[in-house]
């Protein structure tokens, strides 16, 4: 060994020693991503530092395109980290390409050189020094260094970031990996969140709303839509348009090959436009009439069974462009969107078909107690005008309906000469009468689904002082669909002709609810159905 190169070999040994200082005891502690950020520009000043000079950037090669990503910048702008190059070109995108170190001794003069993004702003790049960090026979990345403090980069500066970088490279594996390490926990984390999200119990405005914001988020795009299908149209219209061109989008209808949405819904093949300005298929009247501007579109179908029922659209990738690997995680997540979709659907059909079922149900029930037709519907719609007052919605109302379309179901229990008897009831019959509601409790009590409207159909006849039938509750202690079906019930009951007498006049029937209001009724219901009606008049 030489003098010079044991001098070269004892500089080595003292990098490697400063460099494993940064390491520290990082392996044992949680490294996130300032963390690399940090080690990647304490890498940079440590090199800037060996080769003495003022400036230079840290570039990390990505895997998927082959174009350098700036990722530390030292003495030149620093908004330039993340910002990525194109492939191939200038002096980090040749040696990156050849796997070769260049110098450019004067870089105004060099042929390759691309000045303005190198450098930065305000900066003056005299000579510069580039070399290919490889690990294997893969470059993954390049350091570039800038002016030289004392003369110019030479050969032997060369030398010896050639003699440094296995170094180096050891380290920057050592965060890419990391780095990609903590995207795919991310992107694993979001995507198990995103099919919680997916079968949940929300509703699927909110379940669609949030699968599109999270679809968005996982592709790095800026907005984002869903647009459903009109079969009988063969148009597509926004469901949901994230962002603030919500009001204007909802209004607009693509037809079947209009606009990239259409084309995919012609298609049914997802299509990735990284200038939608040089695409004829673009649509350009929306962003017109919005005032936003669509660089660029990853556009996917949503298909059930070979057929297209949606349309997902990413706009505006936030780093560069839409890539391949964008487009097959999103091409899965449609797949999710769609059973979401049909779960949805399904569901909604299936709850109409049930309340089908039970209003015909309802109906057949009446039948046979020929002096209350249409008693059922009547308490159904003041139940729901009290709901409406009272800014009852959503399952609650839902329930209540279905407790009030049932509440009588129990009759069918209850013998002929009883229910249909043209006279007042005796006490021994009015006894019988009285088990109606328990009576339609069991009989409900078999059907799982419905379980949560038993308890209005069990206690309609309850008093809110505690005085009525089955089991004299009281109070908030009642049901409240309870109470609100007990008004509608005895408002209906009395409004109606009875075989011992004729119709109350409504007058006098809401009379009789607020003289009973507080022993027999709920105060509050009671002012809500006085209010609820007198809007109507
Ligand atoms: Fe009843
Ligand atoms: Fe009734």
């Amino acid at each position: 060994m030489t003098v010079q190169q044991s001098k070269s070999r004892a500089k080595e040994l003292i990098f490697l020693k400063k460099l494993l200082s940064i390491y520290g005891d990082l392996p044992r502690q949680r490294i996130n991503t300032g963390i690399i950020n940090k080690l990647y520009n304490e890498l940079l000043g440590l090199i800037t530092g060996e080769l003495a000079c003022d400036a230079g950037s840290l570039f990390v090669i990505d895997r998927e395109t082959g174009s350098p990503v700036f990722t530390a910048v030292k003495g030149g702008d620093e908004s330039l980290v993340g910002k990525k190059l194109e492939k191939g070109k200038g002096i980090v995108g040749k040696v990156a390409d050849t796997g070769a170190g260049y110098l450019a001794k004067d870089a105004s003069k060099d042929p390759v050189w691309m000045g303005e993004v190198s450098s930065g702003k305000g900066f003056a790049t005299t000579d510069i020094m580039a070399c290919p960090i490889k690990y294997g026979n893969d470059v993954i990345g390049v350091i570039e260094v800038l002016n030289k403090k004392k003369g110019m980069f030479n050969r032997q500066d060369m030398k010896r970031l050639l003699q440094l970088s296995p170094h180096i490279s050891v380290f920057m594996k050592y965060l890419i990996d990391e780095l990609e390490q903590q995207r795919f926990i991310n992107m694993q984390t979001r995507l198990y969140e995103l099919s919680m999200l997916l079968n949940s119990n929300l509703d699927t405005k909110a379940i669609v709303t949030n699968a599109i914001k999270a679809i968005v988020s996982l592709v790095h795009a800026d907005v984002g839509s869903l647009l459903l299908v009109d079969k009988e149209k063969q148009e597509l219209f926004f469901e949901v348009a994230l962002g603030d061109s919500e009001k204007v989008l909802k209004e607009m209808r693509l037809k079947f090959g209009q606009g990239i949405a259409g084309w995919v819904a012609q298609q049914k093949k997802p299509l990735v436009v990284n200038d939608t300005s040089k695409d004829e298929r673009f649509f350009k009247k929306a962003d017109q009439k919005t005032g936003f501007v669509t660089k660029n579109i990853l556009c996917v179908p949503v298909l059930s069974k070979g057929e297209v029922i949606g349309v997902i659209q990413a706009i505006n990738k936030s780093d560069g462009l839409f890539t391949k690997r964008d487009l097959e995680l999103l091409t899965s997540l449609a797949d999710q969107v769609a059973i979401a979709l049909e779960n949805a659907s399904l569901h909604e059909e299936l709850k109409r078909t049930f309340l089908e079922v039970v209003e015909s149900l309802a109906e057949a029930i009446e039948k046979r107690d020929p002096y209350t037709g249409g008693h059922t519907k009547r308490v159904v719609k003041y139940s729901l005008m009290i709901a409406d007052q009272m800014g009852i919605e959503g399952d609650e109302r839902d329930r209540l309906k279905m407790a009030a379309l049932l509440h009588d179901v129990g009759k069918i229990g209850i013998d002929d000469s009883i229910l249909r008897k043209p006279a007042i009831l005796d006490d021994a019959e009015f006894e019988k009468m009285k088990e109606h509601p328990s009576i339609g409790a069991d009989i409900l009590g078999k059907i799982p689904q419905i379980k949560n409207i038993i308890p209005g159909i069990l206690y309609h006849h309850e008093w809110y002082n505690g005085r009525g039938y089955p089991d004299g509750l009281s109070g908030q202690s009642l049901p409240l669909v309870a109470r609100i079906i007990s008004i509608a019930d005895t408002y209906d009951a009395m409004t109606t002709d009875r075989p011992y007498r004729k119709a109350l006049t409504p007058e006098f029937a809401l009379a009789e609810l607020k003289k009973f209001s507080g022993t027999q009724f709920d105060p509050a219901y009671v002012e809500a159905f006085v209010k609820a009606f007198e809007k109507q008049k």
